[in-house]
């Protein structure tokens, strides 16, 4: 049987999509299914490794059997993930032992305060390439051997592994052979050095992580293992061969191979990454310096990446927090159902904010209010956050690089949204586009996969893949973008520190 396809599993925050992709990059099978979100006090997220486990055994059973495939089909598997969630399990038994801490989860908070009035954060910033904030695995990983009974003993002997949900995957999918992570997905915990691509010993010591629960860090597109039967019923043997953290798997699916290439992504949050080349560009303006992938043993390449961790969010908390829409596809024409904001702005900084204002203690907030405010300026208000959250990064991502981006490649859940996509043109003043398939996520993936089994031989050939969908011009004029943009900052200032009392 022919070997003519690609699987990609990208699990995400929300649940698990499986795609399956032929020579061309066409979808030729798809599945996908939510798992459950914990939320067991304020402020903090879980995932359960073994749920998220099950439900990708499942999606990618239903996703083999809707596009008539057999595992014998598979050139190859790739991975990509939500970054930074703590996954620890027991390397015996393979059971974890916790629950999974979320990237979102912010009860490290106290942690961090701690790090930074020990004046660390410019040593953490140059050599993790990230600011410290509870976003970042490493802060989760000593929380969780400080409160799991017993589990720092067990950690010190070796009996413990720590991976991102992408190791973790991976252990389930070689039946415990393979204890790895990639490039991407290190240079996401904190803990990992990105010059000199080593896991930080001096870090490791500062925040008392035993080097024994690490995983080995590999390329992003490599093969390094292969699949139990056990794991996937009648799939032994193919090759796993790519794995990247989820932006950085978009940035490679939406092509952005030269430099100053960027991509921006709207799913639970947005994240915009422009491709730095061999550089890596140490931020001036608190944006985030990271690996984007590693080829093979070609030297990594590099990314800056602005992380939002609100956007689409907020249109799921005006369906299922306020009830006010039954489907997100609804803000589209709700947003045009009023001529103008008229002074209503949305802050979403529900989880705090990130890039470049990274305050944890900042919250949702809502301005502008009058009587004659209704529930369109409130979609409204919400899907314009989403752009100026992107505008603030983007601008910073420009100052940093001394690139001043020509266009914006968009893609995710939101992008399909038309009212967002012209807005996001207009508050930049930059074209955007958007490509035939928004899925670029497990794109990325597959191509990172495929290019390791030789499925696909090089970038150019990927780049002729990519097919514009729509492009959006920018059409404001100058001072009503400069004017809607000036009310937005004044807008982030209030939002600010509002739970720090
Ligand atoms: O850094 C967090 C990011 O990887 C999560 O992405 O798409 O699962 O919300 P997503």
């Amino acid at each position: 049987m022919a070997a003519s396809h690609v699987l990609s599993i990208d699990a995400g925050t929300t649940g698990i999509t499986v795609l399956i992709f032929d020579q061309q990059g066409r979808i030729q099978g798809r599945a996908y299914s939510e798992f459950t979100q914990h939320y067991p006090r304020p402020g903090w997220v879980e995932h359960d490794p073994n749920e998220i486990w099950s439900v990708t055994q499942k999606v990618v059973a239903t996703a083999l059997h809707e596009a008539h495939l057999d595992p014998a089909n598979l050139a190859a598997i790739g991975i990509t993930n939500q970054r930074e969630t703590v996954v620890m399990w027991d390397r015996r038994t393979g059971e974890p032992v916790a629950k999974a801490i979320v990237w979102q989860d912010r009860r490290t908070t106290p942690l961090c305060e701690a790090l930074k009035a020990r004046g660390l954060e410019e040593t953490f910033r140059h050599r993790t390439g990230l600011v410290i904030d509870p976003y970042f695995s490493g802060t989760k990983v000593k929380w969780l051997l400080d409160h799991v009974d017993g589990l720092r003993q067990r950690a010190e002997a070796s009996e413990i592994a720590f991976g991102t949900v992408d190791s973790w995957l991976v252990w389930k999918l070689t039946g415990g052979k393979n204890h790895i992570t990639d490039y991407s997905n290190a240079s996401r915990t904190l803990l990992y050095n990105i010059h000199d691509l080593q896991w930080d010993e001096e870090i490791l010591q500062m925040l008392q992580i035993p080097p024994a629960l690490l995983p080995q860090v590999k390329p992003s597109s490599y093969v390094y293992g292969e699949t139990v039967p056990q794991a996937l019923p009648g799939s032994g043997g193919i090759p796993i061969a790519g794995i990247a953290g989820d932006q950085q798997a978009a940035l490679f699916g939406q092509a952005c191979y030269g430099e100053g290439l960027a991509k921006n992504t709207y799913g639970t949050g947005s994240f915009v990454l422009m491709n730095t080349g061999k550089e890596a560009i140490f931020s001036q303006e608190k944006l985030l310096t990271t690996i984007a992938w590693g080829i093979g043993d070609d030297p990594v390449e590099y990314a800056l990446e602005g992380a939002i961790f609100i956007t689409g969010a907020g249109i799921q908390w005006l369906r299922d927090g306020l009830g006010i829409i039954s489907h997100a596809s609804e803000t589209e024409a709700l947003a045009r159902s009023v001529e103008t904001n008229e002074g209503v702005y949305f802050v979403p900084a529900l989880v705090g904010l990130g890039a470049p204002h990274w305050d944890p203690y900042a919250r949702g907030t809502l301005l502008g209010v009058t009587r004659g405010t209704t529930k369109a300026h409130l979609a409204r208000a919400v899907l314009e956050s989403m752009g100026y959250q992107t505008r603030d990064v983007v601008e910073a991502m420009e100052r940093d690089s001394g690139i001043p981006l020509k266009v914006l490649r968009c893609d995710g859940g939101a992008s399909v949204n038309r009212f967002l996509m012209q807005f996001q043109a207009d508050i930049l003043g930059v074209a955007v586009e958007v490509p035939e398939i928004t899925e670029t996520t497990a794109l990325g993936a597959a191509y990172l996969a495929g290019l390791a089994t030789g499925f696909w031989h090089s970038r150019e050939e990927l780049d002729s893949q990519w097919q514009l969908a729509h492009r959006y011009e920018p059409t404001l004029p100058e001072s009503e973008r400069m004017g809607l943009y000036h009310q937005w900052q004044r807008a982030v200032e209030r939002a600010k520190g509002w739970a720090q009392e």
